[in-house]
């Protein structure tokens, strides 16, 4: 079912994405090599709690944790565990909220220390190709335009891998509503945007081959060849004329130059 959204419901969910930015950015500056995933993911539950909200992911579908933390050749719904950080580590933050009857739901992909010249372009140009993605979420267009755009960037031009298994998605009262947002497809192809439907637009791209399995605890999807794997989420409105970004990369984008243990392009 496909939900459009009145204008007050927008500033609702934005509230909501907000929030998610919010958690993601305090997070972003507790990471160093030596932090464990866990205690990030007790931190995000803490700081989501304090605001007012619930952590969307927690028992959804059984789902044991407040946030997925994807590390390496981890894609995405990586378990928060005892492993500690180390210079190198490329992760994945996902984090969802649930406030005033709406989620929020996106991520952002860091990397501790240097990643070498290869990942740094992976890191890039999947965060490139987000963008790209979203300057199609425009009223008249049609989904599969969102899904080429990314594909476009990342596949075509430099051969990275396009993970095909999991996909971006309508959001709103639920975490997960139509449509489904693939990050490859035909251009001109699926539903017609209109304004007021919100999509989590998240390419996920692997350096190498697309091919990705899950481990025997259901959730964890690593690589099959085992390169690593980034995987940046945003959530936006359909607009008229252009997309209105609800969530917000600025402050994390400020915490990842400030926080010396990160690695920033820019
Ligand atoms: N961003 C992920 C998604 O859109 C979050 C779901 S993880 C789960 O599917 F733990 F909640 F399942
Ligand atoms: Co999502």
């Amino acid at each position: 079912m496909i939900y459009y959204k009145t204008k007050a419901e927008i500033e609702l969910a934005r509230e909501s994405c907000l929030l998610v930015s919010k958690t993601l950015t305090e997070t972003a500056k507790l990471l160093k090599p030596g932090i464990t995933t866990l205690s990030l993911d007790q931190f995000i539950g803490h700081f989501i709690r304090d605001h007012g909200a619930a952590p969307s992911f927690l028992n959804y579908h059984g789902y044991p944790f407040n946030s997925c933390i994807s590390v390496n050749d981890v894609v995405v719904h990586g378990f928060p565990n005892e492993n500690e950080l180390k210079e190198g580590d490329i992760i994945s933050i996902d984090i969802g909220v649930y406030k005033n009857g709406f989620h929020g739901d996106h991520a952002y992909t860091f990397a501790i220390g240097n990643p070498g010249a290869a990942i740094a372009q992976l890191i890039r140009v999947t965060k490139e190709s987000l963008y790209k993605g979203i300057e199609k979420a425009v009223a008249g267009n049609r989904v599969g335009d969102i899904s080429f755009a990314i594909q476009e960037h990342t596949e075509k031009k430099y051969g990275y891998g396009v993970v095909r298994e999991l996909v971006g998605h309508g959001l709103g009262r639920s975490m997960h509503e139509d449509p489904q947002v693939a990050n490859y497809g035909k251009r001109g192809s699926g539903i017609k945007l209109r304004e007021g439907l919100i999509l989590a637009i998240e390419p996920m791209i692997n350096l190498g081959k697309r091919e990705v399995y899950t481990e025997p605890d259901g959730w964890t999807v690593r690589t099959a060849d085992h390169s690593v794997s980034v995987h940046f989420e945003h959530d936006v409105c359909v607009g008229k004329n252009r997309a209105d970004i609800l969530s917000d990369y600025t402050g994390i984008e400020e915490a990842e130059r400030n926080n010396p243990a990160l690695f920033s392009s820019d």
